[in-house]
């Protein structure tokens, strides 16, 4: 593994992986027991979009693995102003250990690291999230012991969360089943990587649907980034993609609700909901950090 750029590049023992050296590093912390594997190593982290969790957690986690970590908002970069990928990749692999990106496109993360000589982590593109769903795997295995028999349901926007998460957890033997209006599935590629795990894997526009018996149930925001201009559409589409108590009355009685954050209470989720799974939802917050550390170590340390 050189770079953490989608889920769809990983392999099952990678995921695995990952999600076990985070424990493990997660288990250190808690005991006061140092683990500075970057030490001395630098960390570029680009962003194009806002964060408050992505930009926390990989600066504190590269703080706490020994290394520095270097903020590079995109107002400030020559790339901001036009200056094309190909040589910001070539210019930043001669200063940095690595580069954590925030973008729109997937292909301006793809070309970092085809351009770059340094491993590349996609902290959210309008496409995946793969950081988040790393952490959403740590937590649902914390909470529920393995990932056996699972099932995922996602209700919503078929989005970079989505993409992701459908990917992610089929990766790890879950059965996923996604709710969304017709006109905002995942795309053509999630698709068809998902077709291949046969009745793993449903989608419907009925949220009732896929909620039947699920242990998990994930939303996202009906308007992501970049997206805000069509927010009143979008809420008239996604009207009814809401987990509120009656579709929790579908699932399992011991179902975990997730959500990335941040979250638009009364629009995918009641405050009902949202305050009850609390202590889920920030755990899984809390694991951005710990999941991050371990892709920095397995990506970035001698
Ligand atoms: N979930 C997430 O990525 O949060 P931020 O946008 O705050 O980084
Ligand atoms: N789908 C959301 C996720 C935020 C972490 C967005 O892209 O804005």
């Amino acid at each position: 593994m050189k770079h953490l750029l989608k889920m769809l590049d990983l392999s099952t023992d990678e995921i695995i992986d990952i999600l076990n050296l985070a424990d493990q590093l997660k288990y250190e912390l808690k005991h006061g027991i140092p683990h500075p594997h970057l030490k001395g190593k630098t960390l570029g982290m680009i962003f194009q979009k806002a964060s408050t969790r992505t930009r926390v957690s990989f600066e504190t986690g590269m703080y706490q693995l020994g290394g520095y970590p270097l903020f590079l908002s995109s107002n400030d970069l020559q790339i901001g102003r036009g200056e094309p990928v190909q040589d910001t990749a070539r210019v930043l692999s001669r200063y940095l250990d690595g580069i954590m990106i925030r973008t729109f496109e997937q292909k301006e993360v793809e070309d970092l690291a085809q351009y770059g000589s340094i491993p590349i982590i996609n902290g959210l593109t309008d496409f995946c999230h793969p950081c988040q769903v790393l952490a959403d795997l740590m937590t649902i295995r914390e909470f529920k012991g393995s990932f056996d028999g699972l099932k995922m349901c996602f209700i919503g926007d078929g989005n970079n969360m989505a993409n992701s998460l459908i990917v992610g957890c089929l990766k790890v033997g879950m059965s996923v089943s996604i709710a969304c209006p017709d006109d905002y599935q995942p795309p053509v590629e999630i698709l068809e990587f998902a077709a291949k795990y046969g009745d793993k894997f449903e989608m419907t526009n009925s949220p009732v649907v896929a909620a039947k018996d699920a242990d998990v149930l994930i939303t996202d925001v009906w308007a992501s980034m970049g997206q805000e201009g069509e927010a009143e559409k979008r809420k008239k589409a996604f009207a009814g993609y809401q987990i509120n108590d009656e579709l929790m009355a579908q699932a399992h009685a011991d179902a975990m609700v997730l959500h990335c954050l941040p979250a638009h209470r009364e629009e995918e989720i009641t405050e009902k909901v949202f305050e009850s799974h609390a202590n889920e939802i920030f755990e899984e917050a809390e694991n951005r950090l710990h999941a991050q550390k371990a892709v920095m170590v397995k990506l970035m340390a001698d």
